[in-house]
């Protein structure tokens, strides 16, 4: 268990424990508040952030040790230094790394000359610590994960792929439904490797007991192409004609009401949104527990 790239480096039965574990430190925050003293986690950061960044700096301090924030845009990471040499002098300090990315292939290779482990915060490609909280928000919601799981919008995405990968290693049945061309689409090598479908909008939220969305301005995604995206997502927003009474909403947020959820969903009395945003602390302290 070295590092968190996506949730493919996890098993199961992983997966499974950290989700347990995040539900005890949840329940006894005291128990866990000297396991990382004189621990240190660098978090460097080429995209915004609100939540990644609390959680984590919150987590790290919760259990006795310390977040240094490092902001890639001051770093010289990339640009006069190497991803290899940042890599392995940054491990000389400090005893994990949380990065979040642009290009995925950027953090694998951090990672691979990396000396301590490295969680994956985001990068275009995925977000594996967010899904990591949410099953953990389904597990409290509903008492167990035999749940069905519908996806509407943008699915050429970061949690969306993690999503797809977390599901199908729990055996958690998920559809997606997403404009049918390549910019929309789900990775090709996910689908087949996961077995999730594109499916019409009816048949997603059919029997769904959670109806999940994302924003369709990604942080990679520029404010030119925005227009187009728009009118070619509408069909895909989460809203009242297409939303399951009987299910649950979910959003990793930042969201944008009127984009892909109108505001009576995403505020109603069936939206998971600020426990899903809660538990990336208690998740997030799961998984620095699980790599020390
Ligand atoms: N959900 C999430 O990762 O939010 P931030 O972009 O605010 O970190
Ligand atoms: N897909 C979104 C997730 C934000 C947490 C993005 O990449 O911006």
């Amino acid at each position: 268990m070295k590092h968190l790239l996506t949730l493919r480096d996890w098993s199961r039965e992983e997966i499974l424990a950290v989700i347990e574990l995040a539900a005890r430190v949840k329940k006894r925050p005291w128990w866990y508040r000297r396991k990382l003293k004189g621990k240190t986690l660098l978090m460097l950061f080429a995209k915004p952030s609100l939540r990644t960044r609390l959680s984590f700096e919150t987590a790290m301090l919760e259990l006795g040790g310390h977040a240094i924030f490092y902001d890639i845009a001051t770093s010289p990471l990339g640009k006069k230094e190497s991803i290899e040499d940042g890599a392995r002098v940054s491990g000389l300090y400090v005893d994990f790394i949380m990065a979040r990315l642009y290009e995925h292939e950027t953090i694998e290779e951090f990672a691979r000359y990396s000396p301590v482990p490295v969680i994956n915060g985001l990068t275009n490609s995925y977000h594996p610590c967010q899904i990591l909280g949410d099953l953990l928000t389904i597990k409290e919601t509903f008492g167990h994960l035999n749940v069905r799981l519908a996806y509407l919008g943008d699915a050429n995405n970061n949690v969306t792929h993690s999503l797809m990968i977390g599901c199908s290693k729990l055996g958690i049945p998920m559809t997606v439904a997403c404009p049918r061309k390549k910019e929309f689409m789900p990775d090709a090598r996910i689908m087949k490797e996961t077995g999730v479908k594109v499916v019409s909008v009816q048949e997603a939220v059919k029997d769904a007991d959670v109806i999940y969305t994302d924003s369709w301005q990604s942080y990679h995604i520029k404010d030119s192409a925005m227009k187009r995206r728009r009118r070619a997502l509408m069909p895909f927003q989460v809203n009242k004609n297409n939303f399951n009474s009987t299910a649950y909403f979910m959003h990793c947020l930042p969201a944008k009401r009127g984009d892909e959820v109108t505001a009576d969903i995403i505020d109603g009395e069936r939206s998971l949104v600020l426990p899903q945003a809660a538990n990336r602390k208690h998740i997030e302290k799961a998984i620095l527990l699980k790599l020390r």
